[in-house]
């Protein structure tokens, strides 16, 4: 069953397909009991960040849930306005101290710039933060480091000024929002892409080209989007606070025909909306 697979790291280290995300969930109760349900039902990778304050109700779910713990790939992200050493250190203890962890399984700079200021050039900044980052993963608190958001220009410099090549680059990927040119950057240098927002925060689910080949599978639209990123040989971190659907959106054990991925990869738009 694909929710047992995994793919490999360059660094050997093993990372499940798919992963619970956790943006916008409420810390307390509402991640609680969404980490719990994906755990229960079979999950070993889930996905948050300082920026979604919600560490603290992961990190007690994946202490409650009697998996243990190195079962369990757990990711988080340096605040994207955190561009220093110094910083990216504290920030980093404060993230196990929050999950009441011990190791983190991977660690990522959350975007190439803050958030409140996006496009600003943090070049700089990013490769402090990185060493410090490369400096915990050389000691054993992490076990694979990256970005998040990065760009092949972002990328590049990174590698040009540090020493590990990033293990991981998330992304927001799902039908329809090409990214091909970071990915073709990111896979020839063996940098792993992680798909955030597979479902396209939900709004790819009124796409009708999709609910037509979702039709076709007798399967849902939601599991189309995960399925078609399965055979793009990323990981989807499908986000939900339902058990239901927590559960379909790892039941997908089904192939899209190549032609059908063909005529998914026609579909063009990035149908997300923020109000
Ligand atoms: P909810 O959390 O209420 O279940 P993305 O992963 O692209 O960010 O999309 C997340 C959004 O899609 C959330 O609003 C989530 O709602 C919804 N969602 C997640 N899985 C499904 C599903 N299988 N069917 C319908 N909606 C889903």
């Amino acid at each position: 069953m694909i929710i047992n697979e995994t793919y490999s790291l360059s660094n050997g280290v093993k990372i499940p397909k798919i992963g619970l995300g956790t943006w916008q969930v409420k810390d307390g109760d509402e991640v609680y009991k969404s980490v719990l349900a994906a755990l229960r039902n079979g999950y070993r990778h889930i996905d948050t960040a300082q920026g979604y304050q919600n560490e603290k109700g992961v990190g007690q779910a994946v202490r409650d849930s009697g998996v243990p713990r190195q079962e369990i790939f757990v990711t988080s992200k340096l605040e994207s306005d955190i561009k220093t050493y110094e910083g990216a250190k504290e920030a980093f203890k404060n993230t196990l101290k929050e999950l009441g962890f011990e190791y983190l399984d991977l660690f990522l700079i959350h975007a190439p710039w803050p958030w409140s200021n996006m496009g600003q050039n943090c070049d700089e900044g990013n490769v402090l933060a990185y060493k410090a980052m490369e400096e915990l993963y050389n000691e054993g608190l992490i076990r694979a480091i990256g970005v998040s958001n990065f760009e092949q220009k972002h990328l590049e410099n990174i590698l040009n000024n540090t020493d590990i090549v990033p293990h991981v680059n998330q992304i927001g990927y799902f039908i329809g929002l090409d990214q091909s040119e970071t990915i073709n950057y990111c896979e020839e240098r063996n940098i792993f892409i992680e798909a955030y927002s597979p479902l396209g925060i939900g709004f790819l689910l009124s796409n009708t080209d999709i609910k037509q080949v979702a039709d076709k599978y007798h399967k849902s639209s939601a599991q189309i989007c995960i399925r078609y990123l399965l055979q793009k040989n990323v990981a989807p971190l499908p986000k939900s606070v339902n058990e239901h659907r927590i559960i379909q959106n790892k039941e997908v054990d089904f192939k899209i025909s190549d032609e059908d991925m063909a005529f998914l990869d026609t579909i063009k738009g990035d149908p997300r909306r923020w109000d």
